[in-house]
């Protein structure tokens, strides 16, 4: 448990503590674990207004960073959006490497702070920029498509982004029968399978995703008849074939807000479970999940130490030229998926 010596009074505390205990109690905190984080949440709070910073948050990120001091939570793709449309002067990034270099691409000129520079991805670690263009250099002229878990450097010299939401759109409307998709070997093998596309795959994997079974499925399906299961498409096809729908985690979110209460599995990180059981508490969250050892990295302790201080190394930069290019795969990606495309 995070916890600081506090200025607060004692009816501020109170205060917060009843907040905190609104969403995170759901989840089985008692209102002493909400206590003692309150004083960090109020003083991140508190800072975020006199910095005039904003907090976006992964859905995968400690229930006390998406409940007790994020102004946005989202899959890859809403935080792009919301970095793009976000006008405080600095953005504190609970999440990844990749999505904070994201957030600095489409923002230049704000200050991105990434609390804790240990939280990297095995995806994005899987693949550099040579590697890319020596691909591009194995296949001209056929489009590259690059997954937002990515570098910079590495986006830098793709033609069109995507992310888990609009990853299938944006293979069917490119121009011709063949994509270079990079770095997840799963989900380009799970495109292959949707879009009949040719795709030509690196051997990138979630270390967290990479882990569920088809057994894990099986065995839920089993044990709950009525359960739909949902299975983020950087997981094995073999475990994909076995579910009711392959999405990323903002299609989960969109799936039971339409439908409604129910019994779910989510293959995925279990963050999103976390969040999902505090704002639909009448539906019910079964089977395994996988924790991501990178999305862990952040507290709230060093996203306050971030947001008091930030060291150099917390301070997202990136040089002006890969910001320009990177820019150009994020953008196409807002274009591509509005249509088909004729030319590349
Ligand atoms: P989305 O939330 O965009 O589906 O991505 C999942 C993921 O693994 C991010 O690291
Ligand atoms: Fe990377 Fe997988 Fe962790 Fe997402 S869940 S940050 S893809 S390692």
């Amino acid at each position: 448990m995070e916890q600081e010596l506090t200025s607060f009074s004692k009816e501020e505390i109170e205060v917060e503590t009843d907040r905190l205990f609104v969403s995170l109690g759901k989840l089985g905190w008692t209102r002493e674990d909400c206590e003692i984080i309150a004083p960090l949440t109020l003083e991140i709070n508190q800072l975020k207004k006199e910095k005039n910073a904003i907090i976006l948050a992964h859905s995968y990120q400690r229930p006390q960073i998406v409940f007790g001091i994020a102004d946005f939570v989202g899959d890859s793709y809403g935080l792009s959006k919301a970095a793009m449309e976000a006008d405080a002067d600095t953005i504190v990034f609970c999440g990844v490497k990749f999505m904070a270099e994201t957030a600095k691409i489409l923002n230049p000129n704000k200050t991105v702070i990434l609390p804790n520079l240990e939280a990297g991805c095995s995806l994005a670690d899987s693949i550099t920029a040579e590697d890319v263009l020596r691909l591009k250099e194995q296949y001209p002229g056929v489009p590259v498509v690059c997954y937002v878990n990515t570098s910079a450097e590495v986006k830098a010299v793709c033609d069109v982004c995507v992310t888990s939401s609009n990853a299938e759109k944006i293979v069917n409307n490119l121009p011709g029968d063949t994509v270079i998709f990079i770095p997840d070997y799963h989900m380009g093998r799970n495109l292959a399978e949707s879009t009949g596309k040719k795709i030509i795959l690196w051997n990138g994997k979630c270390i967290v995703h990479d882990e569920f079974t088809e057994q894990h499925v099986k065995e839920v399906r089993q044990t709950y008849p009525d359960v739909t299961i949902m299975a983020h498409a950087e997981c094995d096809p073999s475990v994909v074939s076995l579910v009711d729908l392959v999405v990323g985690t903002q299609g989960m979110i969109n799936y039971i807000k339409e439908h409604g209460t129910g019994t779910y599995m989510l293959v995925t990180e279990c963050g999103l479970a976390d969040r999902l059981q505090v704002e639909f508490p009448e539906s019910k969250f079964v089977g395994t999940c996988m924790l991501c050892p990178y999305m862990k990295k952040i507290t709230l302790k060093n996203t306050l130490d971030a947001l008091k201080n930030p060291s150099a190394e917390q301070i997202i930069d990136l040089d002006p030229e890969t910001i320009e290019r990177a820019k150009r795969s994020l953008e196409q990606m807002f274009v591509v998926e509005k249509g088909p495309v004729s030319a590349f």
